[in-house]
């Protein structure tokens, strides 16, 4: 008996990171699902697919090509698999158990009024696949078979227009991320069978683009038939905070960080005025508002990412030089914008219903085995957030291009020790094709599976970092505490 009793203690010890996860299960799952189901989704439009507008795509209008300078905007041609999937030689020890896949939505239109909108074309000359996607969208329209889609369902499935439409994705993103989806499907083979609808599953925040990118992310990577046995579920908010959304501190961090920003800007006089030029021929209704490199970037790429030309106002032109310049001048800036220390904790507190979330789904890979894969479909700042949250900072990280994609892989190892299950599993952290798993904040002291150059991290350190120790650095011990606001 006197034996028994220390190891059974030691063994309560190392299980309790397995009862967090019925704590969560238990508690948290149920009221996230109540959450992001049955939500009313905002400019919901009857479906209207036309057979006709894929044969209208094919233009003759030659478009100008940007060469490097569109490097920005991750063309499809561009994107390919980096390390996702290749553990090497660990691969005889290890087996993938599950991956979980952030994306940014694919190239979309600008945010603001821009000059000459209508007049740029962003279409593409569709290829064999796109045609097959559109094919397959009508097939599913025309069946009815749309349930699937839960509440999105009454969305449009896909942009039918080459005309540029604010905020809303283009043709190019659709190809992106079809381009994306088949790259990894390669790669992630062996997760994407279905016998249940829970063996996948399927986030998108509301936005039509974001849905849209889900759509054809997951057409591409799992087989269409499979389609109809998946669930699409919606989140509110646009980082994916669910629960934890209202957070008093986060204003004041914002703005401690923006004027940063602004002082950069301010100290580079002559950049500065050129910017505001730019900024006037750009925009539409632009004099009162405040000139923003970064969101002047976005409108410009507008036009650099489907070859049209710069525009000008009253003989006044944006020259490929000023686009130069702000780009350079971009790269500048990021370097010094990721180095802001209350970056990490902005995006800790920004990411805090995120980060959870991403811990049930590992959680659930650990101890049910499933899901197999988990997609959330979002924005540059669902990443961002995320990256920021866990250490990751840098010029890339902070400013996703276009169908950007950060993912988890869950490992296994194939020795399965009974007594000791939390310790089998590990994770890596892939963004945009570079492992990035050891600049994750909780992975770089102790544990983890090396082999050459590769390193996995214990799914243990996430837990314990989400559980215990997310808001260490804010001196508190919770979210309110740590976002000003007493309970
Ligand atoms: C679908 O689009 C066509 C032309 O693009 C239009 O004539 C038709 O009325 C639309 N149907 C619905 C239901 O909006
Ligand atoms: C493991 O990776 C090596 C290359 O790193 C490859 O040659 C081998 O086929 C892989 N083995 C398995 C079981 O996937
Ligand atoms: C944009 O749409 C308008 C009408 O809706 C059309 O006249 C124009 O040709 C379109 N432009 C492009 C580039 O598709
Ligand atoms: C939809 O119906 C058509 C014929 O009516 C059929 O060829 C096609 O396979 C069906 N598609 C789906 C997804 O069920
Ligand atoms: C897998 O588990 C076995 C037995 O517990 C252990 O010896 C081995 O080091 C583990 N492999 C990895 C890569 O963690
Ligand atoms: C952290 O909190 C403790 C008690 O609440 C306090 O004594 C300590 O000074 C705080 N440390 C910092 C760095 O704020």
């Amino acid at each position: 008996m006197a034996n028994v009793q220390p190891a059974t203690v030691r063994n309560m010890a190392r299980h309790r990171y397995l009862v967090y996860l019925i704590l969560w299960l238990c508690v948290f799952f149920p009221v996230l699902y109540f959450k992001i189901s049955n939500r009313p989704a905002p400019d919901r439009k009857p479906v209207n697919v036309s057979v006709v507008t894929v044969a209208k795509r094919i233009r003759s209008v030659s478009k100008i090509d940007y060469k490097d300078l569109a490097k920005v905007c991750n063309p499809p041609r561009a994107i390919k698999h980096g390390v996702e999937g290749d553990i090497g030689s660990l691969n005889n020890s290890l087996t993938i158990q599950g991956v979980i896949i952030l994306t940014r939505h694919g190239d979309r239109g600008p945010m603001n009024h821009v000059r000459n909108i209508a007049n740029i074309d962003c279409g593409i000359a569709p290829d064999q696949e796109y045609s097959d996607y559109v094919t397959f969208l009508q097939n599913i329209f025309f069946n009815m078979s749309l349930q699937f889609l839960g509440p999105f369902h009454g969305y449009p499935l896909y942009p039918s227009r080459n005309n540029c439409s604010i905020s809303q994705l283009t043709p190019v993103g659709v190809s992106q991320m079809l381009k994306l989806g088949r790259t990894l499907r390669s790669v992630y083979s062996s997760l994407l069978s279905v016998s249940t609808s829970d063996d996948i599953i399927i986030y998108s925040t509301k936005y039509r683009r974001t849905f849209q990118s889900a759509l054809a992310f997951a057409y591409a990577i799992l087989s269409p038939d499979i389609m109809p046995k998946i669930t699409f579920m919606e989140s509110d908010s646009y980082s994916y905070c669910f629960d934890h959304c209202a957070c008093y501190n986060v204003n004041s961090l914002l703005m401690k960080i923006k004027q940063s920003s602004e002082k950069r800007l301010k100290s580079r006089r002559a950049v500065e005025k050129m910017f505001k030029h730019m900024h006037n021929i750009l925009h539409l209704m632009s004099s009162s508002v405040r000139v923003d490199p970064y969101l002047l970037r976005d409108s410009i790429m507008t036009y650099i990412c489907h070859g049209a030309h710069l525009p000008c106002y009253q003989d006044d032109c944006i020259t490929i030089d000023n686009v130069h310049q702000l780009f350079g001048y971009l790269d500048w800036d990021l370097k010094r914008y990721a180095k802001h220390g209350l970056l990490q904790k902005y995006g800790l507190l920004k990411s805090y219903g995120f980060a959870l979330n991403v811990a049930m789904n590992l959680l659930k890979m650990v101890s049910e085995g499933k899901p197999h894969l988990v997609l959330y479909s979002g924005h540059d700042l669902t990443a961002q957030y995320l990256l920021a949250a866990f250490g990751v900072l840098n010029a890339q990280t902070m400013s996703p291009h276009y169908a950007s994609r950060l993912v988890f892989e869950v490992y296994r190892n194939n020795t399965v020790d009974t007594t000791f299950p939390g310790k089998d599993f590990y994770f890596r952290a892939i963004f945009n094709g570079k492992d990035v798993t050891r600049s994750v904040v909780f992975c770089n002291d102790h544990g983890g599976a090396w082999q050459d150059t590769v390193y996995l991290c214990p799914i243990e350190s996430a837990i314990r970092f989400i559980h215990d120790d997310y808001f260490t650095i804010f001196n508190s011990s919770n979210y309110k505490e740590a976002c000003g606001m007493h309970p």
